[in-house]
C-alpha cells in the first residue's frame, strides 16, 4: 500500500509539530504543509493561514495543494466534523468522523457508554439542574469531581475537595454559565486515586495497536503543585505499567473499550487517548480523548521505530491488521518551556533564542511560538516548546532534555524541575 506523498497537518501545537517532523522523516519523503502551524513548524514545512476549526478552508486548502493525506490533530475540528467534510470531499483523513469524537466532546456520553458495556469507571450521575445535584452531592463523599459534558479547553474538570466547593462548581456550570453551552449538563463522579496514566490506541474499526504508555505532569507547579494544565512533561515507557498490568489494561480497558465503540455503530479511525487512573481496585476509565496528547505524543513518536506515517494511513485504510508495531527500547523525556504565569495570564511576543547545537537524540517541538515581522522566533502561547530526549535511562534522556531548557532563553521562560521524578525516585 503505498504511503500518500502530500500530507497536510492541521493544528498548531507541540503535538503537530512532532507530527510533521514524522511524516517529513518518513522514508517516502513527502511533501508536508501544516495549517494553521507554528513559528517551528514554519522553519521546517509551509504553514497556511487557515485555522484549525475551519472545516471549509481546510478542505479547500487540501484541494487547493492536492493533498492525499490529512491528519487532524486537535479534537474541535474533529467534534465540528473536519474529517467527515473532508472525506466528503475524497480526501482520505486521519481522525475519528463527528460521531467518533463525541467520546471526547461529550463525557456524559462516554460515561454512558462505559456504564452500558461495564468498562471500569468511577460511579457518576448526570444533571441539568442545580436541586436535584446538590442533592446527589449531599450523598457523597468528598474529594468529589464535577465535569462539564462537553469541551472546555481542559478546564471543565473540578476535583472539589469540600463540598463547599462541589457546590459552587455545580452553580458555576449549570447557572453561571462559565463553560456556555459545554456546562449545560454536568456530570459528579467519585474521585478516584492512584497514579494516572496515559494509553494511546491507533484504531481501525474493530483493530487497534497499543502503542508505548506515556506519563503525563499536569500541575503546573515542582511536586504535582498549583493549577491544572494541559501538560507539563512527560516520559514514556511509564514502568509504573508492568507487562501484567499491561495485559489487564488491555482486556479489562482497550479491547472492551474499542468493541463497545464498534458495537455503536461507530467506525472509529484515529488515535483514541485512554486516562486512566490506576486504582487499588485495578484500572479504570477517567476519560477518552480521541485525538493524540499533547505532549504525550512527543515522546511517544519518537520511541516508534515503525514509520508513525505508515500506522497512521493504514488505520485510515482500514489496513492495521497487517501492521507491526516495533517499539525502540529508549527512555524519552519531554519537558514543557512554559511563559511563566500560565496556565493563568502570561506575556507573549517574547523573544526566543534556542541553543545552538542540541545533544543527540533531542528534539524541540514548538507549541506557542510565532515567526515575527522578521522572521524572529518570539513566544506566542502558554506551553511555548516541548524539549524532548531519548537515552538508554530515564536519567539521561532528563539530563539531556534539561540542559537544552537550562541554555535557551527568553524573559519569562518557565519549566517544571522535576519532570519524570516519580518513575526516577521509585528505583
Ligand atoms: P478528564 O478531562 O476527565 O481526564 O479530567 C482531567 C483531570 O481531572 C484528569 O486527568 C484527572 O487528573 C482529574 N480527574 C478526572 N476525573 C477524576 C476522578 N474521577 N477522580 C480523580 N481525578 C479525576
Ligand atoms: N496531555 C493531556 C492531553 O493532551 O489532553
Amino acid at each position: 500500500m503505498p504511503l500518500p506523498a502530500r500530507i497536510l497537518v492541521v493544528g498548531s501545537g507541540g503535538r503537530e509539530h512532532a507530527l510533521v517532523k514524522a511524516c517529513l522523516a518518513s522514508p517516502g519523503r513527502p511533501r508536508v504543509i501544516a495549517a494553521p502551524g507554528n513559528g517551528g513548524i514554519a522553519l521546517e514545512a509551509p504553514c497556511f493561514p487557515v485555522a484549525a476549526d475551519d472545516v471549509p478552508g481546510i478542505v479547500a486548502l487540501a484541494q487547493r495543494e492536492k493533498i492525499d493525506f490529512v491528519i487532524v490533530g486537535p479534537e474541535v475540528p474533529l467534534s465540528i466534523g473536519l474529517v467527515d467534510a473532508l472525506l466528503a470531499a475524497g480526501i482520505p483523513a486521519y481522525g475519528p468522523k463527528r460521531d467518533g469524537a463525541r467520546l471526547e466532546a461529550s463525557k456524559i456520553f462516554t460515561k454512558q457508554l462505559l456504564q452500558k458495556y461495564r468498562i471500569p469507571t468511577a460511579p457518576a450521575a448526570i444533571f441539568t439542574e442545580v436541586p436535584p445535584a446538590l442533592a446527589y452531592l449531599r450523598t457523597r463523599p468528598v474529594p468529589i469531581v464535577v465535569k462539564a459534558d462537553g469541551l472546555a479547553a481542559g478546564k471543565g474538570v473540578i476535583v472539589a475537595q469540600t463540598a463547599a466547593e462541589a457546590e459552587t462548581a455545580v452553580r458555576d456550570m449549570l447557572e453561571g454559565g462559565i463553560f456556555g453551552e459545554s456546562g449545560r449538563r454536568v456530570l459528579i463522579e467519585d474521585c478516584l486515586f492512584g497514579e494516572e496514566t496515559s494509553i494511546h490506541l491507533i484504531v481501525s474499526g474493530s483493530d487497534y495497536l497499543l502503542l508505548p504508555i506515556a506519563q503525563d505532569h499536569k500541575r503546573a507547579g515542582d511536586n504535582d503543585t498549583g493549577p491544572n494544565t494541559g501538560g507539563m512533561g512527560t516520559y514514556s515507557p511509564a514502568e509504573v505499567v508492568t507487562p501484567d498490568l499491561l495485559a489487564r489494561i488491555d482486556r479489562e480497558i482497550c479491547r472492551p473499550s474499542v468493541d463497545a465503540i464498534a458495537a455503536e455503530g461507530i467506525d472509529f479511525r484515529g488515535t483514541l487517548f485512554i486516562g486512566l487512573m490506576l486504582t487499588t481496585e485495578g484500572p479504570q476509565v477517567l476519560e477518552y480523548n480521541t485525538r493524540f496528547g499533547d505532549p504525550e505524543t512527543q515522546v511517544i513518536l519518537p520511541r516508534l521505530a515503525t514509520d508513525p506515517l505508515a500506522l497512521m494511513w493504514a488505520a485510515t485504510r482500514g489496513r492495521l491488521s497487517g501492521i507491526k508495531l516495533e517499539v525502540k527500547p529508549d527512555y524519552a523525556l519531554c519537558v514543557v518551556v512554559a511563559a511563566r504565569g500560565y496556565p493563568g495570564h502570561y506575556p507573549k511576543g517574547e523573544s526566543i533564542t534556542l541553543p545552538p547545537v542540541l545533544p543527540p537524540e533531542t528534539w524541540v517541538f514548538h507549541a506557542g511560538t510565532a515567526l515575527d515581522a522578521q522572521g524572529r522566533l518570539v513566544s506566542a502561547g502558554g506551553r511555548v516548546l516541548g524539549i524532548c530526549a531519548c537515552a538508554s535511562s530515564l536519567r539521561a534522556a532528563s539530563d539531556r532534555a534539561y540542559s537544552v531548557c537550562a541554555g535557551l532563553k527568553f524573559a519569562s521562560k518557565y519549566f517544571r524541575n522535576d519532570i519524570g521524578a516519580r518513575q526516577l525516585n521509585r528505583k
